[in-house]
């Protein structure tokens, strides 16, 4: 759980970096950065939630077909519920299910379930904590024989740099017992201007997202940033395959964030990195899921937005190591 302390500690330490300031992006979603996401997935110019959610009604049937029953659903970061919706739909006509969601946010998790209360699932139980420590609750609470389904959708895998993403999927795994499944949805390459269009919308609701960073820093620090001397920016980072979110400095300015004691002076054109996105190509995936501990045993891609949902089976540990 990030507190106060190490609100302030990552600002501080973020905004002192000596080539790129930058600021962790899990910051980006207070109360109303999450308004703004959860408006962000309606946009026209961003088709992954569209996408993801496509591939999770029409194939609900064929990845279950993989996952022997009975079936005990978790999922890391709840959202609104609103894709998970169609797979627990279609598997509660085949058996009675339990769903995890599980989020730091408690309204995600009280949105959640709602959404999902008309669904004649068996039980929805969220859990206010982090992923893995949620991942280690629900693992303890599996009655012998069941299958773990663990889903991190969405794409947020993304957010994390590749190496870290990599720490993060061998983690989930020490979570899980062979033949366990992990549903893991990626946003895939596609032209570059329609992965920028996707982070830098006209309407200008990308960069309220991004701008409430500063805004929450003021709010909660005692920052002094004003936000009409920064601009939105979205780059993409052709090496590493990602679209950046970026806050650039629209003049010389300095900055003063009172919790931090902390001061600094931003060069006109300087930016703070606040947020990567990577994207991924198909055939990549079975090798991160190799390196993690399992096997990629089917994969699903959406023939309008370029998006896969990638069904990883947790391997027996002789091929983990
Ligand atoms: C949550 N995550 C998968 C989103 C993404 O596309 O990387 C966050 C986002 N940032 C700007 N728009 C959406």
């Amino acid at each position: 759980m990030q507190t106060l302390l190490d609100f302030t500690r990552s600002v501080r330490d973020g905004l002192s970096k000596p080539r790129q300031r930058e600021l962790p992006s899990i910051y980006l979603y207070d109360e109303i950065g999450s308004a703004l996401f959860e408006a962000i997935t309606f946009l026209p110019e961003y088709g992954l939630t569209r996408a993801d959610e496509r591939l999770l009604r029409q194939y609900a049937p064929a990845i279950i077909e993989h996952l022997p029953p009975p079936v005990l659903v978790t999922e890391l970061g709840s959202g609104s519920g609103r894709k998970t919706r169609w797979l627990l739909e279609t598997l509660a006509r085949r058996e009675p299910v339990s769903y995890y969601p599980i989020d730091i946010s408690p309204s995600a998790l009280a949105k959640c379930e709602l959404e999902l209360a008309g669904l004649g699932a068996a039980s929805i139980v969220g859990l206010e904590t982090s992923y893995l420590e949620g991942l280690r609750n629900v693992a303890s609470r599996r009655r012998p024989g069941q299958t773990l389904l663990v889903l991190f959708l969405g794409s947020t895998i993304g957010n994390f740099d590749r190496p870290a993403a990599d720490v993060f999927l061998r983690e989930i795994r020490q979570c899980l017992q062979p033949g366990d499944a992990l549903l893991l949805a990626t946003d895939l390459e596609k032209p570059m201007a329609q992965m920028l269009l996707a982070y830098d919308d006209p309407a200008g609701v990308t960069a309220a997202f991004n701008l409430n960073l500063l805004a929450r820093i003021n709010r909660e620090l005692g920052g002094d940033f004003v936000l009409r001397n920064f601009a939105h920016e979205a780059r993409y980072h052709k090496r590493q395959r990602r679209v950046e979110m970026h806050l650039r400095s629209k003049r010389r300015q300095s900055v003063s964030i009172r919790e931090a004691e902390f001061t600094c002076t931003l060069r006109k054109d300087e930016t703070i990195w606040t947020e990567a996105c990577h994207k991924y190509r198909v055939e990549e995936i079975p090798g991160m899921a190799a390196r993690a501990g399992f096997v990629c045993e089917a994969q699903w891609v959406d023939s309008e937005w370029p998006f896969a949902e990638n069904l990883l089976i947790a391997a027996p540990p002789a091929a983990t190591s």
